[in-house]
Parts: structure tokens; C-alpha cells; sequence
């Protein structure tokens, strides 16, 4: 097999479900949900198109579990029977094209505003922050905590029913679960703080609710930060191996790194990457998925070569829809697009306007 073919290999999970390769759309927000947060037109197309170019799991953006944990406009909902029949489509859609459909579980804490979701934030503890929108959470009480986590098996059990292949849990960049596991925003003395074992205990009780909740099959994957960047705060790379080895204990199906900058050493320990760190630390059965720009066949066959089972596109598969077809067809040699496109060019890939509107906040994307 030459390296560009490992690409294209089926990965198989441990739950049983095979994802049909490696190159994978990672969760990308893009504005383009109806206000009540079911699955807008626009957002199909953008998602069908990539599983037309070939993509084999096709990630959904940020879905929020909860109202109170909605971060932004347009976001996908996943916290009502009412987001079955988009949630339905999207399955639906993505079966005929042969790719499995993961949605991506969030709650935002302090960055659910009150602006979207018209009530106070809540995280771990409370903190203040420079700007003038900023709003400080309240610390959750025990009822918020075991609402957030039925809320979470709620949501998965609903993409189980709409005939998704799985879920992935937003545990990195700064949101909810995240910030439990901070050092930093987590100041609590009880059984949800302190110690790394209590920081982490939310996003394992996340897990162990979501896989109680879906059938047999249905994969169930965590997104870790593994060290401190944007809004993810008070992490250290060491904990995050060791919050990884838990959750699988908990029965994940893989673990994704969120690196942002693949080529990247750890901030930790310069001359080390976290893809052997973690590779090592891990049961060989869960599978490394890894992102971060990405944009070659070169990148990805490199980060398959240090670690990873899988590779998460991002930006890349934003203005290369038929990025696994192409380098399936003409291999390492193919060259992707890269950016700035004109709104007119995105849109003849399926970007919507609202969508371009978000992509102008990421520098160089949009011209
Ligand atoms: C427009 C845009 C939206 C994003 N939305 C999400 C999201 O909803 N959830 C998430 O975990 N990461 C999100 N990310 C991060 C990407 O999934 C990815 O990890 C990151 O962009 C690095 O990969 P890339 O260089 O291939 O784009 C977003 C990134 C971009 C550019």
C-alpha cells in the first residue's frame, strides 16, 4: 500500500462501526441553522457537497445540547424533538453518499452568551474577563450539572434516532467541559474541582451518559484541546493524556486533537508532538483523529505517519470540497486551492453567503 492509499483505508472503532477513511470534515460552525436552530438548507448543501467530494465522515458544526448552552446565531440545536427532521435529512443525505454522519455535542458555558440565549452564563466558577460583552458566569449548582448531562445523552440518543453514525463531544477550545478541566476557570472545592479527577469528572459523566444512551454501533468520539490556545485556558499537556486515558475507559471511540498547527511540537516539551505522546499513552484499539492545518496529501500522510488513525480538515475542505477525490486521483502531486476566495467563488462550493459572512472573522479566507 503506498502512503497515500493509508488514507483511504477503513477505520474501524470499537464500538463496531467502520468509518469507510481517514480524511475527515471536522466540525466547522457556519451560521447557516434556522433561528430556532433546525437544520437550514444551506447547511446541507455545504455538508452533502463535501460527502459528494468524497469526504468519508463528515463532521457537523457545533451543536448545542441545551438553550442555555447555544454560543452563537445560527447555530445547529440538538436539543429538541423538533431538530429531528433536519437532523433526519442530514442522515439521510449522507448515508446515500456513503459517508458517516457525526454530530458534534456543545455547550458553551461562559461563551453562551446572554445575548443568545437571553439568561446569565454558568461554568465552573465565576471570573471576569477584559470587554465590554463579557458577562460573569455563575458557578453551577448540582442541578445545572445533571441537567447538562441528560442533556447530552438527550441530545445523542436524538442523533441515534435520526440515523446518524455517531457523535463527537466538544471537550476542547475553551467551551464547557473544557473549562471544568481548566486549572484556571475551575476554582471549585467540591466534587467538580481540584483535583484533576474532579475537573475531569464532567466530561466523563458526559461520556458514560451519551453511551448509555445510543444503540449498539453508534460511535461516540471526544474533541480534546491538549494544551492552552484561544479560549481554552489552564490546560497542561500531561492531564490531557491523562483525561484522554480516562475517557477511554469510559468507552470513546476516538479521541481527536484539536492542534490548530499540526506540524507543531507541544508547547510543554519543544522537540516533542503530541500525536507519539499520546499514541503511547492510549489503548491501541482508540483511534488518534488529529486536525490542524492540514493541507496537503504530504501533511496528512505525515500526521498519520506520527500517530494519528485519522486526519480533520478544516479550512482545507472549506475551498477544496473534492480534496479526498483529488489526492485519490492524482495523489501526493495534486495541489490544493488555498485561499482568499471571492464570496462568488465560495459560493460555487456551496458556501453560502451567512456562511462567507462568519468565514470573514478567520484572517486570509475570504477576499
Ligand atoms: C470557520 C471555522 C469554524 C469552526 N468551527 C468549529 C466548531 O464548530 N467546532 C470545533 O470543534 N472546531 C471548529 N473550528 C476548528 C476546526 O475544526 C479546525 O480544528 C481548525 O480550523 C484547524 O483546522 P484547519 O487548519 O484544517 O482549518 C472551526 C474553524 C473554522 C475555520
Amino acid at each position: 500500500m503506498t502512503k497515500v492509499e493509508s488514507l483511504f483505508e477503513p477505520l474501524p472503532f470499537p464500538c463496531g462501526a467502520v468509518a469507510p477513511g481517514r480524511v475527515w470534515l471536522a466540525a466547522l460552525t457556519n451560521g447557516q441553522s434556522h433561528d430556532d436552530g433546525t437544520l437550514g438548507d444551506d447547511e446541507l448543501r455545504w455538508l452533502a457537497r463535501r460527502a459528494d467530494g468524497g469526504f468519508p465522515v463528515i463532521t457537523t458544526c457545533a451543536a448545542y445540547v441545551g438553550a442555555d448552552g447555544k454560543g452563537w446565531a445560527g447555530e445547529l440545536g440538538v436539543d429538541d424533538d423538533r431538530d429531528l427532521p433536519g437532523l433526519r435529512r442530514l442522515a439521510e443525505a449522507l448515508r446515500a453518499r456513503g459517508a458517516l454522519g457525526l454530530v458534534q455535542l456543545f455547550h458553551g458555558g461562559v461563551r453562551a452568551p446572554r445575548a443568545v440565549t437571553g439568561a446569565q452564563p454558568w461554568s465552573a466558577s465565576t471570573w471576569t474577563e477584559d470587554g465590554a460583552d463579557f458577562e460573569p458566569p455563575r458557578p453551577a449548582t448540582e442541578d445545572d450539572l445533571a441537567r447538562v448531562i441528560a442533556q447530552f445523552a438527550a441530545a445523542a440518543a436524538r442523533c441515534a434516532a435520526a440515523g446518524l453514525g455517531g457523535v463527537e463531544l466538544h471537550g476542547a477550545h475553551g467551551y464547557l467541559p473544557s473549562q471544568f478541566l481548566s486549572r484556571v476557570f475551575n476554582q471549585r472545592d467540591d466534587r467538580w474541582g481540584g483535583a484533576l479527577a474532579n475537573r475531569a469528572r464532567l466530561v466523563r459523566a458526559l461520556v458514560t451518559a451519551v453511551r448509555a444512551a445510543v444503540p449498539a454501533g453508534f460511535v461516540v468520539g471526544v474533541r480534546l484541546s491538549p494544551e492552552d490556545f484561544g479560549y481554552a485556558r489552564g490546560l497542561d499537556l500531561d492531564e490531557t493524556v491523562e483525561v484522554a486515558r480516562w475517557l477511554c475507559d469510559d468507552g470513546v471511540d476516538f479521541v481527536h486533537l484539536s492542534l490548530w498547527r499540526v506540524e507543531r511540537d507541544t508547547a510543554k516539551r519543544p522537540g516533542e508532538h503530541a500525536l507519539p505522546i499520546f499514541r503511547a499513552a492510549l489503548p491501541a484499539a482508540v483511534p488518534l483523529v488529529a486536525a490542524g492545518a492540514i493541507w496537503t496529501a504530504a501533511d496528512a500522510v505525515a500526521t498519520l505517519e506520527r500517530g494519528a488513525a485519522a486526519v480533520a480538515l478544516g479550512r482545507a475542505a472549506i475551498v477544496n470540497p473534492d480534496w479526498p477525490r483529488a489526492v485519490r486521483a492524482h495523489g501526493l502531486a495534486w495541489e490544493p486551492r488555498r485561499p482568499p476566495l471571492t464570496p462568488a467563488e465560495l459560493a460555487a462550493l456551496d458556501v453560502s453567503p451567512r456562511f462567507v459572512e462568519y468565514l470573514r472573522r478567520f484572517k486570509n479566507l475570504v477576499a
